[in-house]
């Protein structure tokens, strides 16, 4: 005991004289918070076919742990209006009215604006298109009356609202972690990810929770991957019932500049779940 209250005094004092503690206790504490951040990822809502339980339970969590960043993560909107699958297929009535400025006016009064009431006015909103932000881009390349109109950023002025936004494809670097959407379907899909980017990479896209770690002999440097659950509904109406392995959920993440933790959070019982801190939404 005496030996360990040494130990501390000792690095107490190392520590001063690298100027990385302060002499009073309060002070030390205020210096650790500043160093950990809190971050929060939600991929794959789908919007209008959000899991509209899970997200009302999910901005008390963004209202309780305010977090310094937040992620969302492509695929936001599911932009039905259109979806070049149903009109491939010639499903027209399910195209009956839909309209991609009425679907933005929804996603904001349903997702965005609740959302962004919830966040810190000096977090940084991180926003990833996903394959579905993506088919606006194909569809105003096919019918170039939308151009002006349908596109994202002139119905939700994202920027103007203050968040990074990200293009399909692009990447978004928080501490050593890399956010994107995702792009790979097949069975090792986190391993293919860790591959490919050779970095700490997170993502969405499968729906589906996997991990994956690969540390090269060079220095020992970890590369990780690991892919979230969404947090749409299990079964929309687009996918008629197909057997599928998704799993409702999001993103609970620490990080400094040097190190993170990712606590994925599971969410399996109409939209409840316990966050890390062991409190119960
Ligand atoms: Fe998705």
């Amino acid at each position: 005991m005496k030996r360990l209250k040494e130990n501390m005094l000792k690095e107490k004092e190392e520590g001063r004289k690298k100027g990385k503690l302060k002499i009073k206790k309060g002070k030390e504490m205020k210096e650790m918070t500043v160093l950990q951040k809190t971050g929060l990822a939600y991929y794959d809502a789908h919007h209008p076919h959000h899991n509209r339980p899970l997200w009302k339970n999910f901005l008390k969590l963004v209202r309780k742990k305010k977090p310094d960043v937040f992620v969302f993560g492509g695929d936001n909107m599911n932009f039905d209006a259109i979806d070049h699958w149903m009109k491939e297929k010639k499903r027209e009535r399910k195209m009956e009215g839909k309209r991609i400025l009425a679907e933005y006016t929804e996603f904001k009064k349903d997702m965005l604006d609740p959302l962004e009431k919830a966040l810190p006015k000096d977090c940084r909103k991180i926003w990833l298109n996903g394959n579905h932000e993506d088919w606006v881009e194909l569809a105003i390349d096919k019918e170039r009356g939308g151009e002006g109109y349908w596109e994202i950023e002139n119905n939700l002025h994202l920027k103007e609202r203050g968040w990074e936004v990200y293009k399909y494809g692009e990447y978004a670097k928080v501490g050593k972690v890399y956010f994107i959407h995702g792009q790979y379907t097949n069975q090792a899909h986190a391993k293919k990810t860790v591959n490919v980017y050779e970095k700490n990479v997170v993502y969405g896209h499968v729906h589906s929770p996997q991990t994956y770690a690969k540390i090269t002999p060079v220095e020992n440097e970890p590369h990780t991957g690991m892919s979230l659950p969404c947090g749409c509904e299990m079964n929309p109406d687009f996918m008629r019932n197909r057997p599928h392995s998704w799993v409702n959920g999001f993103l609970v993440f620490y990080f400094t500049k040097k190190i993170f933790s990712l606590f994925p959070v599971i969410s399996i019982f109409d939209g409840k779940f316990i966050a890390p801190s062991g409190k119960r939404y």
